[in-house]
């Protein structure tokens, strides 16, 4: 399965919202061991190349680019390291021009924590339905609101948080990111470009916890559950 999944790591993103100089993604978990590495190794077993896309105006250390080829070496999988672009849907626009397999997945590089058994259930899907993407069911109630008032309360039974990896038939995301560039529409993630097409995208349950580093405190609470 490895042969037929090249990736897409996004890593071009500035962290607005984390609110340092330096992208949340470069960001240390332990001393010489950042969050991108770990993102890194996560997938590399499952991909036998991995475009990684970086930030157009940060330069990342030299030792961390080093590392990540090693881990790339070490599972098998060719690293090619690309500049993203300002959005991230142009940052994966720009990779998957390098992107030649049967299939695709595009992978956010904040997301360190993807577990294999997840990915290798997501990838088995793709496999069967050339679109699918991990994902977590809704717990907590919905409301829709105006003017911070409630407006309504969403029935929270189909609803799901998207996740990454989403994963694509090659031939279907490249008709997708097209009809999405001739009709200048926007996603913030990769599935809503499929949906876009009226192509059927399958969720797969995450079992096992995936958040994204967004903020501060989503860092320690990674650095807090890798010492237990
Ligand atoms: N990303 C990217 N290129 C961009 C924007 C985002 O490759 N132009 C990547 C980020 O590096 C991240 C993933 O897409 O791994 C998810 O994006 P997000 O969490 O929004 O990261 P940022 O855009 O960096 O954060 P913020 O929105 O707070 O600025
Ligand atoms: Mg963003």
């Amino acid at each position: 399965m490895k042969n037929d999944f090249e990736s897409i790591l996004l890593a071009a993103g500035s962290g607005k919202r984390f609110g340092l100089e330096i992208p949340k993604q470069f960001c240390e978990i332990n001393k010489n061991y950042t969050v991108i590495e770990k993102s890194l190794e996560a997938i590399a077993p499952f991909c036998r190349k991995i475009v990684l896309m970086l930030p157009e105006d940060f330069e990342p250390n030299k030792l961390v680019l080093s590392r990540l080829e090693e881990k790339a070496k070490v599972h098998n999988s060719k690293l090619c390291f690309l500049k993203g672009g300002s959005t991230r849907q142009s940052s994966v626009n720009k990779g998957f021009a390098e992107i030649n397999s049967e299939y695709v997945f595009i992978h956010d590089g904040a997301r360190p924590l993807v577990h294999k058994n997840d990915l290798q259930e997501l990838l088995q899907n793709t496999l069967k339905y050339k679109a699918a993407l991990l994902a977590s069911p809704i717990n907590d109630t919905i409301k829709q609101t105006k003017d911070n008032f409630i407006q309504k309360t969403i029935p929270r039974q189909h609803l799901w948080a998207a996740q990454t990896p989403q994963a694509f038939d090659r031939l279907i995301f490249q008709r997708a990111l097209e009809m999405a560039q001739k009709q200048n529409f926007q996603a913030t993630d990769d599935a809503c470009l499929v949906e876009n097409l009226g192509f059927p995208v399958k969720i797969v349950e995450a079992y096992h916890l995936n958040f994204k580093i967004t903020f501060q405190q989503d860092l320690d609470l990674l650095k807090a559950l890798l010492k237990l």
